[in-house]
């Protein structure tokens, strides 16, 4: 088991892939279920049971309670246990189960598993152009990834990794080598959040931008910036335009990249990408998802998953000593934060983990009295 931040949010769905019909999904390492109420409001409750732990998911919604489909105990949005057929459908309040602070923006169905009372939305990071469709397309993907969900934003915050990785980004005429040296790079830290700014002058766009938008393979200007805020959350901005050039006449390609541990080894890794140019454009769509695909899927996945399995079963690949160079600045700099953030975070929980124990004593107290 991992330990994870739990004040925090983190995203656990696609706004369209919470319907009426239960979404099991493992998050921190908790089964969680998720449906909508007749409203539409967006609910997750722990996806076990508490009599023989059968999965909540794969019994039947009434109303806005779900009944488990093994004896037929109901519990409502949150996570009372409101009816137990086995007792005239009386309520069981032994059986009540624990349910999640849930918000809706950009798209993501976000998730707070830590204390209710202290879930602020204003600690979601800005993405506007994943609601203005008026300047922007988005296209949006969902990765599995079996990788601890910081080995990905480690691969976000060190794009060096990018002209051996990626030779579809590369540019023509131009070496691994040579791009390197025309990049030059800077990294910021707040008590929150990593920056880390990245700058290319005088170098073609990459082969990519060309083909797609017909852009000139003449010297241009390109920057990718990097906003990461925990746990692994990147707003990632990336454009290329010509010297006299707004950059909003370039091509701009913010990105949102939100990492949610599914278990200490595996992840869900969800994106969503927006483009200012031919946002009408079928073809573009399928061109751009294209070339995410074969980058994030084909290429970083694969190797995100062969680094976990020379890790092994820990996440934590400090701990295994890892040889640095110049560029795990922002990285590093983001793991340790956050390390940082879950060490406080458990010092101040101490008397928490005490009260859950007693409170599952009373249960069982409630049960023996029934
Ligand atoms: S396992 Fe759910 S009611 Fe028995
Ligand atoms: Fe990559």
């Amino acid at each position: 088991m991992g330990l994870y931040l739990k004040n925090c949010w983190y995203v656990a769905a696609f706004t369209d892939e919470v319907t009426r019909t239960p979404l099991a999904r493992k998050l921190l390492d908790i089964p969680m279920v998720f449906y909508r109420k007749e409203d539409g409001t967006p609910v997750a409750l722990v996806d076990r049971c508490p009599h023989r732990f059968a999965p909540l998911s794969i019994g039947r919604l009434v109303g806005d309670d779900i009944e488990c489909g093994y004896h037929g105990l109901r519990f409502d949005c949150a996570g009372k246990c409101v009816s137990n057929p086995h007792n005239a459908g009386k309520a069981l309040s032994a059986a009540d189960i624990e349910s999640f602070t849930l918000f809706e923006r950009y798209g993501f169905v976000w998730i707070w598993p830590g204390e209710a009372a202290l879930a602020d939305t204003a600690t979601i990071p800005h993405f506007p152009y994943l609601e203005d469709d008026s300047t922007w397309r988005v296209l949006r993907g969902h990765l599995e990834v079996k990788g601890n969900y910081q080995l990905v934003s480690d691969n976000l915050l060190d794009l060096t990794h990018a002209p051996y990785l990626h030779p579809g980004f590369k540019m023509p005429g131009v070496t691994p080598e040579q791009q390197l040296a025309a990049t030059t790079t800077s990294v910021e830290k707040t008590d929150r959040s990593v920056h880390y700014y990245r700058h290319r002058n005088g170098l073609p766009p990459n082969q990519a931008t060309i083909d797609l938008f017909g852009f000139p393979a003449e010297p241009a200007i390109s920057r990718t910036h990097m906003h990461w805020y925990p746990p692994a959350l990147i707003d990632f901005d990336n454009g290329t335009y010509f010297e006299g050039q707004a950059e909003m006449d370039g091509f701009c390609f913010p990105q949102a990249h939100c990492m949610t541990p599914e278990t200490e080894i595996t992840c869900h890794y969800f994106f969503a990408a927006a483009r200012n140019l031919k946002i009408d454009d079928p073809a573009i769509d399928d061109a751009l998802r294209g070339v995410l695909n074969t980058a994030f899927r084909t290429q970083d996945e694969p190797m995100i998953e062969a680094v976990q399995s020379r890790m092994g079963n820990t996440g934590d690949i400090e701990a295994l000593g890892p040889v640095m160079l110049k560029t795990d600045a922002a990285p590093v700099m983001a793991r340790r934060l956050l390390k940082q953030m879950i060490a406080d975070e458990q010092a101040g929980e101490i008397g928490q983990a005490g009260e859950t124990g007693q409170a599952g004593e009373a249960r069982q107290a409630e049960i023996a009295a029934e």
